[in-house]
């Protein structure tokens, strides 16, 4: 495995293995890799024939100073994960790197509009801007390729997946679905920073979710009648401060107050456990076409196992 720190070196590394004929799977990430990341990396190394991984915190994407000050690192260990899940190439650029001017504001920025607008763009304000820079500059570095993001941040995925399109980057977006901890938990980096009674309180997001997705299943609903059930769910949970839970279209993520079919539905979640911020979301009801996606894909792993 090739640990590359330079834009230069990473462009000319993947660009090469494209012209001999290889395929390319990116999975951006800002380090503290946990099994979700792990699940993404098994993704692309099963589809390309050349895996890379970018680790870099992107300072661009916090608002809040103390959040960036506080976000785990763990470099060693990464790149350890990264080489027990067969990658090839680990893109770790520091932030001048990245970002040559920094701490001078960057001149030239991306901003998506409609689906960063509400939620995580309401409460993390220039968040998205800060997530679509970089990770265009991501994939001007990969150059063409299969580029995996998680479900997990379901806002960012339709975010980069509409600046993919309206900007026309020769990448084609997977979005892959949430590893989740035995108890409901959405895997995230964040995890580790949640207190002992914290971390048990914190599955109330996902109970929240299931009682979202039961209601559901008795459409035409209410979104409203659903966020209710929702909001009443966290507050339950004296420890979980409720942010927004909401269902929203799963393409635009705009909230309708009438639900016909809960397959076009997503449940979104936000909470403040303490200085932690939590997110999650799930289908309304998984989509068939989706399920028969993932069921082919199994069998094809099955059988590369043989
Ligand atoms: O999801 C993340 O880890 C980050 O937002 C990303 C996509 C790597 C951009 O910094």
């Amino acid at each position: 495995m090739r640990v590359i720190e330079t834009v230069a070196e990473c462009q000319e590394v993947l660009a090469q293995a494209r012209a001999t004929g290889r395929t390319v799977g990116l999975v951006p990430t800002m380090g503290a890799l946990h099994a979700g990341h792990i699940s993404l990396m098994s993704r692309a190394r099963a589809e390309c024939d050349v895996v890379a991984v970018s680790i870099f915190v992107n300072p661009l994407q916090f608002g809040d100073p103390d959040d960036i000050a506080h976000y785990p690192r763990t470099f060693d260990r990464d790149r350890r994960t990264c080489a027990q899940a067969g990658v090839d190439v680990v893109f770790a650029p520091s932030v001048r790197e990245m970002y040559p001017d920094w701490p001078a504001q960057v001149a030239t920025t991306v901003s998506v509009g409609g689906v960063s607008e509400g939620w995580e763009g309401t409460s993390r304000p220039g968040h998205f801007d800060g997530v679509a820079t970089v990770v265009a500059k991501l994939f001007a570095i990969a150059g063409p390729c299969r580029a995996y993001f998680g479900e997990k941040d379901f806002q960012q995925l339709a975010v980069v997946r509409q600046m993919t399109a309206d900007l026309s980057i020769p990448v084609v977006v997977v979005g892959c679905p949430i590893v989740r901890e035995t108890d409901g938990l959405a895997l995230s980096s964040r995890n580790v920073r949640l207190s002992p009674d914290e971390r048990v309180a914190a599955v109330v997001l996902s109970r929240a979710l299931a009682v979202g997705r039961n209601l559901l299943q008795q459409a035409p609903c209410y979104s409203s009648t659903v966020a209710e059930a929702m909001r009443l769910v966290v507050e339950s949970e004296p420890l979980v401060h409720l942010d927004y839970a909401v269902a929203v279209g799963r393409h635009d993520l705009v909230a309708r107050e009438l639900i016909e079919d809960p397959r076009e539905v997503r449940l979104l979640i936000a909470a403040e456990l303490g200085p932690v911020r939590l997110i999650d979301n799930c289908a309304g009801l998984e989509v068939v076409a989706d399920m028969a996606e993932r069921h082919q894909r199994h069998q094809r792993h099955l059988e590369r196992i043989g």
